[in-house]
């Protein structure tokens, strides 16, 4: 008898049951308690058979990960697999929820797999920056064959229950999971115990093209292609000797700089969704949602409602614009389909819950709106002003603005308690972050609803106080300032890019600027130039490419030229005249500056406007900042975000790199005081992750 595990009886069955909450993780209570079931039901000659199952919402979803950084403690899991797989008596895993890294591994250990229709099962670890360390890379192959087994550990996606009884991998689908299981297990107990210890046979499966295409998918990260080493030992060596390479790399993989930022990255995505701000309140219920604005981003919103299960009604000024959003919304639909994420059936009635208006009548019964319209203050405000008079008083207001403080454009609204921001990024039905914007006013209830519907949309919210373009996008805006300078003190674009790309960002400044478009910033430039701070050094060289016409990828010129499309990006000698020009307007000596200097530079600029808005409580944690740029920013999830890579090269050593920064632009930039603070003592980042 243990507090995390129990042994029932039904007649010679022995029925053993972890009891885990929240996920029945593996820590190492579970760990002893199942070592001394096995013991216990050996030693018992009434015990014919035994299933193993879990209590509450799911089989075993792994090892225990916050075990990582102090472990490991015995029993250890691989020992603890082993010696289930050499019971005596036939072991039978009864799953149910997702078997996933130590919790399937257990499972592959037992003799037989019945699963429940709904469950799923999976080898995750890679996304965790390690390996299966408990046998997967050595059992599963033995299973499944060499295609699904590197499919499943190299991707580390889950299958379902139908794909994984089709491959081999379960036994059994039953409906009534633990009868069933109960009564397979009185069938198979005389019977002699399967082991599946026999090397497997490769067949014709390409292993050099297999191992190409697991590096391409890895973008950087190492541990998949360790993966796939380890996996294809499987096929030449004894299970023992396969077990032991196993293990030797797990345990290097998991001292790595990228599973340590993958693990943080793990909690922290978890915590940031449940700041204080919203601690004790609950989320009010959301059926019906009105969207205003069928453009991009109000299409996708739209999209990832009506996937959230939720009844959409689109607004929209006329006929013609209704029908365009209300095609897009089709397209992203029908896009999921063809990429095979969704069936028809699911399709069909998502659309059937897309209702489109161009007025504001008959909102009685709507519990949220959410604007999406045109950026500017006069636009939105009238849509509030719409909004208030047809909307129940009670019912949530919520703007979609990526840079203007909200009560700017929505002080008329009658209940200012009701209102908040929730910035989503385009394209809104694919990208998981957003930014839940509290206004000074918003009442915590509220927020907890738009944290709520985020997870529904299965999305990230993040908390974010009010400040010009909230978390991300002022963090943008210092980076953007920063790359601009290198430029004209001696970088190239293409130079930048290539740095900020082999450090792991998804995209350099220049091609992202390229990408999203080159006029609203101009816009947005020109529009605020008699207010600009005139001791800021600013950089004229994105205007003088503005000038000629070149608005990016959309125009076939930007910071690159493309010839013949997005994809044909190529370095424009005509854009490093205007770089070398504007240098020499400002009579600047260009230097070189490597690819360590340019991301030291742009990660130090990052940190430190991230470290002013902590400094002015606009995020709470260093690890929201973390979040917002792996989830909205293209920050490889394994650099676990500038504020993670802050304190792995030292707080101090990112303020030194900072003063460089700032000394080379007397006046341009402000040290944040809380860096100021933390790198005077090296102190990191994390301690303030509270
Ligand atoms: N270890 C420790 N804590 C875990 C955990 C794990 N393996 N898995 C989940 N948790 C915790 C979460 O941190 C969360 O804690 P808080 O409530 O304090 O935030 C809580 O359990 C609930 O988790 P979720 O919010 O994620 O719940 P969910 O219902 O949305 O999802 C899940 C459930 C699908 C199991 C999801 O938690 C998940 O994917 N977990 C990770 C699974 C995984 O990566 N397993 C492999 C572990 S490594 C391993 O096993 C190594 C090996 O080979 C030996």
């Amino acid at each position: 008898m243990s507090d995390v595990l129990t042994i029932t009886r039904d007649g010679p069955v022995a029925h053993v049951i972890v009891d885990n909450p929240p996920v029945n993780a593996v820590g190492q209570a579970v760990r002893q308690a199942l070592w001394d079931a096995v013991a216990e039901t050996e030693a018992d000659d009434a015990v014919t058979a035994v299933v193993l199952s879990c209590a509450g919402r799911t089989f075993i979803a792994g090892a225990d990960i916050r075990e990582f950084d102090a472990g490991p403690f015995e029993p250890w899991l691989p020992d603890l697999v082993n010696r289930i797989h050499e019971a005596t008596k036939p072991w039978i895993a009864a799953i149910h929820g997702t078997a996933l890294g130590g919790g399937l591994e257990t499972a592959l250990g037992c003799h037989y797999r019945i699963l429940d229709p709904r469950a799923k099962v999976g080898l995750p670890e890679v996304a965790l920056g390690i390996l299966p360390g408990a046998g997967g890379t050595q059992r599963l192959p033995r299973l499944v064959g060499p295609e699904a087994a590197v499919r499943m550990i190299t991707s580390g996606k889950p299958v379902g229950a139908k794909a994984a009884h089709a491959m081999g991998l379960a036994d059994r689908i039953a409906e009534n999971l633990i009868p069933d299981a109960l009564r397979f297990a009185q069938e198979v107990a005389g019977e002699p115990v399967p082991y599946t210890d026999e090397q497997p046979a490769t067949g014709s499966f390409d292993w050099d093209a297999a191992r190409d295409g697991v590096v391409r998918a890895a973008k950087g990260q190492i541990s998949p292609v360790r993966a796939f080493d380890t996996v294809r030992r499987a096929f030449d060596l004894p299970l023992t000797e396969g077990l032991a390479e196993e293990r030797r790399a797990f345990l290097e993989l998991k001292e790595t700089g990228q599973s340590k930022a993958l693990r943080h990255a793990f909690f922290a995505e978890r915590a940031v969704a449940k700041p204080s701000a919203i601690a004790g309140a609950a989320p009010r219920a959301l059926t019906r949602l009105a969207v205003v604005g069928g453009g991009l981003m109000g299409s996708g919103i739209a999209t990832a409602a009506l996937r959230a299960g939720l009844t959409v009604r689109m607004i929209e000024r006329d006929t013609p614009a209704l029908a365009t959003g209300e095609g897009r919304v089709s397209g992203n639909v029908e896009a999921a389909v063809a990429r095979g994420l969704m069936d028809n059936a699911t399709a069909q009635d998502m659309l059937a819950r897309l209702e489109g208006a161009t007025d504001y009548e008959d909102l009685d019964g709507f519990d949220m709106a959410i604007e999406a319209v045109f950026e500017d203050v006069e636009v939105k405000r009238g849509v509030f002003d719409q909004l208030a008079r047809a909307m129940p008083r009670e019912a949530i207001l919520a703007s979609n603005t990526s840079y203007i403080d909200p009560t700017t454009f929505t002080g008329a609204v009658p209940g200012p308690e009701r209102v908040l921001g929730l910035h989503f990024f385009s394209p809104a039905h694919i990208m998981r972050l957003v930014e839940v914007v509290q206004t000074p006013e918003t009442a915590p209830d509220v927020l907890a609803t738009g944290f709520t519907l985020a997870k529904r949309m299965g999305k990230v919210g993040v908390l974010s106080g009010i400040c010009h373009g909230f978390i991300g996008n002022r963090i943008l805006g210092a980076y953007g300032r920063a790359a601009h300078y290198l430029l004209e003190d001696g970088a190239l674009p293409w130079e930048v890019d290539d740095a900020m790309r082999s450090w792991g960002l998804s995209m350099g400044p220049f091609e992202m600027y390229d990408m999203a478009g080159l006029q609203i910033g101009w816009a947005t430039r020109k529009r605020l130039a008699a207010t600009r701070d005139p001791a800021i050094r600013y950089s004229r060289i994105a205007d003088r490419i503005c000038e000629q016409g070149w608005f990016g990828q959309k125009t076939g010129r930007g910071y690159y030229a493309y010839p013949n499309g997005p994809k044909s990006k190529s370095p424009a000698p005509e854009v490093e005249e205007i770089i070398l020009d504007e240098a020499r307007a400002r009579g600047i000596t260009r230097r070189r500056f490597s690819p360590e200097e340019i991301v030291e530079r742009l990660h130090a600029v990052q940190v430190n406007e991230a470290a002013h808005i902590l400094g002015e409580e606009v995020a709470e944690r260093p690890m929201d900042v973390d979040i917002v740029k792996m989830l909205g920013y293209g920050h490889a999830r394994w650099l676990g975000g500038p504020m993670f890579q802050a304190d792995v090269a030292g707080t101090g050593t990112v303020l030194d790199r900072m003063r460089s920064v700032a000394n080379d632009s007397p006046g341009s930039w402000k040290i944040a005081p809380l860096l100021e603070e933390l790198g005077a003592t090296d102190t990191p980042f994390g301690t303030l992750n509270r």
